[in-house]
């Protein structure tokens, strides 16, 4: 079970998110980055990050503690901004929260570094879930006190969205190759001999077991939300055994990163050379 929450006042929206998450506080005293329900990308999204957030932490990856926020709408009364109002209005209920982590920097591979062998993880994991929202373009990675942090698994396993073909999923491999952390000459087999045997049925059981039974009822063709449930594990379960070999790396697609500012650069390349 998600611990579950009540959210006491709507602090501000994020702007940068597509879905436009906000910053809410809650009856805990906790801050949390809700993700609502009512927003256009619907309520599989909360899925998404339930499976994913739940599964990355238990194999040892940085994920913020999820929490269901509930919401009344009430809350939005006093927002100034009509489309807040609106998706606090279409949101009642609960909803998906994120420990927000204050003072976070959005990972940049020109400016932070990382280590093969959590490259190599995290491409891993993003493969098993079929993320493809970690490129270059948009990491979804956050710098927290020195360490890399997981964020936003609001567009993995596509397969959720046409059910009667996910069978097929199972044996899809993944391209790396505009991977945020391609560059770090990730350690793929590592991360398959460490992660691949730590993805068992139990563990994916235990998983999708925390997704909220509201965000699973009535899906088309499944006899409720458990049916659902075991649709994931079963999915997962496959692809854990083989994805490791499916995985490229190959060239990047054209278009190039923006450089990094010089400051930078030299202090890239100063570390390179050990000064
Ligand atoms: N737990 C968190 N702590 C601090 N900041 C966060 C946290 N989660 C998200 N953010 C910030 O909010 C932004 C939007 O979050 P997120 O990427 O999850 O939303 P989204 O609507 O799915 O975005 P998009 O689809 O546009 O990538 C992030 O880029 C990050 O700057
Ligand atoms: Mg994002």
């Amino acid at each position: 079970m998600l611990t579950e929450v009540v959210a006491t006042r709507y602090v501000t929206p994020l702007r940068e998110g597509g879905s436009l998450p906000g910053i809410v506080e809650a009856d805990d005293l906790g801050t949390y980055v809700v993700k609502f329900t009512g927003a256009g990308q619907g309520r599989k999204t909360l899925v998404a990050e339930v499976v994913c957030g739940r599964l990355a932490r238990a194999l040892g990856l940085r994920v913020p503690e999820l929490a269901g926020v509930h919401i009344d709408p009430v809350i939005g009364r006093g927002e100034p901004d009509q489309e807040v109002q609106a998706l606090l209005r279409s949101s009642g209920g609960l909803n998906l929260g994120m420990d927000y982590l204050p003072g976070a920097l959005g990972f940049d591979p020109l400016a932070f570094e990382t280590d093969a062998a959590e490259a190599g993880r995290v491409v891993w994991f993003d493969a098993l879930v079929g993320n493809v929202d970690r490129s270059w373009r948009n990491p979804n990675l956050l710098v927290w006190h020195g360490a890399l942090w997981l964020i936003d698994h609001g567009a993995t396993m596509i397969w959720h969205h046409n059910w009667p073909s996910a069978g097929a999923a199972a044996d899809k491999g993944y391209d790396a190759s505009d991977h945020v952390l391609a560059t770090f000459a990730p350690d793929l087999a590592a991360a398959t001999a460490e992660l691949a045997p730590r993805v068992t049925e139990d563990l994916l059981t235990e998983v999708v077991a925390d997704v909220p039974d509201v965000w699973l009822a009535d899906e088309p063709g499944f006899d409720g939300p458990d049916a659902v449930r075991r649709a994931y594990v079963e999915v997962l379960l496959a692809r854990a055994a083989g994805v490791g070999d499916r995985i490229t790396l190959g060239e990047r697609s054209a278009d190039k990163p923006s450089q990094a500012p010089e400051w930078v650069r030299v202090r890239l390349d100063n570390r390179k050379a050990g000064k």
